[in-house]
């Protein structure tokens, strides 16, 4: 169904792509024919990412941009550097996320303000600047955010978290109409737990965590970056074309399995 040449020629550009998902998304891109623009806060994570790509995608096409996605000049600047290595973008994957455990009644303005920032605004910043050049030009595209699976649930312990990303997915919901007659079609993935060094560090530090979640997932593992590559690349083909404004859970039926019977072996 995908051919190597599937993205031939597209630019994409990945928020938080040097590391974790971003970085596996943005190495299946490269592998399937597109320059990728890999944009973060820190240049190592960056060039660390690049010398992935290239190690395995050895003509790949990499830029990459030095930005916070809180503040718009730096989106702006993103989306300028993006357009004038490669003449115009194609896709835009919001990957770019903040987050930590911490219970509410302990979290100060501060900390929620950081994971709102960067999740829900850095997500309108990143798209409204994409989207007003995509409007521009006249050529669509679309757009995929990385979202969570508890945008169905609530997250107790990741308050901050669970409103931006449902924030996110409203977003998402918003813009697949607003766009649509601009040809950009707007989608969003729900991963559950996902080995990734970064979240890790964040959300499950304990060998005990691991195990909990691991029994929380009723396919009984953790997904792998590559899985949510294969989904999020499926979104941004010509194969989903007729798909705007959905959103595509990866999360091994995790939070099915909240369920009263939960328990039925
Ligand atoms: C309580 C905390 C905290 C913690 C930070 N803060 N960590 N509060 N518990 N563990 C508070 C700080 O005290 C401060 O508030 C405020 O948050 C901002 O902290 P800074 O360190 O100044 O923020 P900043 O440098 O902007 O960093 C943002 C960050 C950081 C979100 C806090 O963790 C970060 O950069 N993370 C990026 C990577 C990341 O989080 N990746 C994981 C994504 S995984 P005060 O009041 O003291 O000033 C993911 C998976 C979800 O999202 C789904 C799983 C199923
Ligand atoms: P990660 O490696 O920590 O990824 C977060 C990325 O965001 C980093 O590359 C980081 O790069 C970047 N970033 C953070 N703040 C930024 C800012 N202000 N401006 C620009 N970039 C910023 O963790 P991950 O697991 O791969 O997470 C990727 C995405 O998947 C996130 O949206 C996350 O919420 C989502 N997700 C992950 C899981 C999971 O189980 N792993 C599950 C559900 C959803 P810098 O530090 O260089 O800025």
């Amino acid at each position: 169904m995908f051919t190597a040449d599937l993205l031939d020629g597209q630019t994409a550009i990945i928020t938080g792509g040097g590391t974790g998902l971003g970085l596996a998304m943005a190495r299946r891109f490269a592998s399937l024919g597109a320059n990728v623009v890999l944009a973060s806060r820190n240049q190592s994570h960056l060039d660390d990412g690049a010398a992935t790509i290239v190690t395995t995608v050895p003509d790949a096409r990499v830029l990459t941009v030095a930005m916070d996605v809180r503040r718009p000049d730096d989106v702006d600047r993103m989306v300028n550097e993006a357009v004038g290595r490669f003449g115009r973008v194609d896709i835009l994957i919001n990957n770019a996320a903040g987050n930590f455990v911490c219970k509410a009644e302990d979290l100060s303005p501060n900390g929620w303000n950081s994971v709102i920032n960067i999740v829900l605004n850095g997500t309108f910043y990143c798209s409204r600047a994409v989207g007003r050049h995509m409007i521009a030009g006249g050529h669509g595209g679309s757009i995929v955010s990385i979202l969570a699976n508890y945008v169905w649930t609530g997250s107790a312990g990741t308050i901050h978290s669970a409103a931006a990303k449902a924030g996110v997915m409203s977003m998402t919901q918003t813009l697949a109409v607003e766009w649509a007659r601009h040809k950009i079609r707007v989608n969003a993935v729900a991963p559950g737990p996902i080995e990734s060094p970064g979240a890790a560090k964040q959300l499950w530090a304990s060998e005990a965590d691991v195990a909990r979640i691991t029994e929380m997932v009723p396919l009984k593992r953790w997904g792998q970056p590559s899985e949510v590559a294969d989904a999020v690349t499926f979104l941004v083909s010509p194969q989903s074309g007729y798909i705007t404004g959905d959103v595509l859970t990866i999360d091994g039926g995790a939070w099915l399995g909240r369920g009263t019977f939960g328990f039925v072996s």
